[in-house]
């Protein structure tokens, strides 16, 4: 089992945004983590990549419990991320964005020929340029999303915690960072967790969904049962008038 998660739970003052979620995800598997705004999707991977302490529960890393450390101890462990909000540094270039993750963000002490090597391969594998001009100013929110996932690759992860949430993405985005991230399980063998609120695009690539509903699992299965269970339905359409 590459991520094993028990009883996660996350309270924010009086509000529990996260409330006692149990999963796992499989080596090679990719995972659809959905549910609609405010569901606890992003809090649960950051309880998960550390950028949040869970107030309960237990993370598991292949067999080892990651729950509590701190975010670059997770990141070093082969947990990569990308955020829902892409935040660049905008005085730095693309590839200087993502060799930062190159150094940074890997298990081990790279050199600055390495980080620049690893930086490229994750630029040209997203579909970015890698040449040491790109500016960050003047891209979209598909091609921020592209960023976010080379940085996360260049870390060099096992297990891709998605963020992706492409609301702001046309149908032909959505479709291309679909196929992107099967290409990154696919190609690279990288075990995928993808969050996201609308449900279509996801649907035809993951091999197993999550629903969150406020903080609560309350659907895991294979999509063709999501998309036919009550509790599901209602969350999305709302409840059928009787
Ligand atoms: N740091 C925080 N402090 C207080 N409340 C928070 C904090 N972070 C998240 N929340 C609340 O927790 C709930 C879950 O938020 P979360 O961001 O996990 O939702 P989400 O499922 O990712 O939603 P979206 O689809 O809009 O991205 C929301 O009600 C949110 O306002
Ligand atoms: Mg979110």
């Amino acid at each position: 089992m590459m991520l094993t998660v028990e009883g996660l739970s996350k309270r924010f003052g009086g509000f529990l945004a996260v409330n006692q979620v149990s999963f796992e995800v499989r080596e090679g598997e990719i995972l659809g983590l959905i549910g609609p705004n405010g569901s606890g999707k992003s809090t649960t991977f950051n309880l998960i990549a550390g950028n949040l302490r869970p107030t309960s529960g237990s993370v598991r890393l292949q067999g080892k419990e990651i729950a509590g450390l701190p975010a670059y101890a997770i990141c070093h462990k082969g947990v990569g991320r990308t955020f829902q909000i892409p935040r660049p540094f905008r005085k730095l270039s693309l590839l200087e964005n993502v060799m930062l993750a190159a150094y940074y963000g890997g298990a081990g002490n790279i050199g600055r020929a390495e980080a620049l090597r690893s930086a490229g391969e994750a630029l040209d594998m997203v579909g970015l340029p890698s040449d040491a001009t790109a500016r960050t100013d003047g891209l979209g929110a598909a091609a921020l999303k592209k960023l976010e996932l080379a940085r996360a690759l260049a870390t060099k992860p096992r297990l891709l915690l998605a963020d992706e949430s492409l609301g702001g993405l046309d149908s032909t985005e959505m479709e291309r960072a679909a196929e992107l991230l099967n290409n990154i399980r696919t190609r690279m063998g990288i075990t995928i967790v993808w969050v996201e609120h609308i449900m279509g695009v996801l649907m035809r690539i993951v091999d197993r969904v999550i629903v969150l509903d406020h903080g609560e699992k309350i659907f895991e299965g294979v999509p063709g049962q999501a998309a036919v269970d009550p509790r599901v339905t209602e969350v999305y359409l709302g409840k059928k008038k009787t």
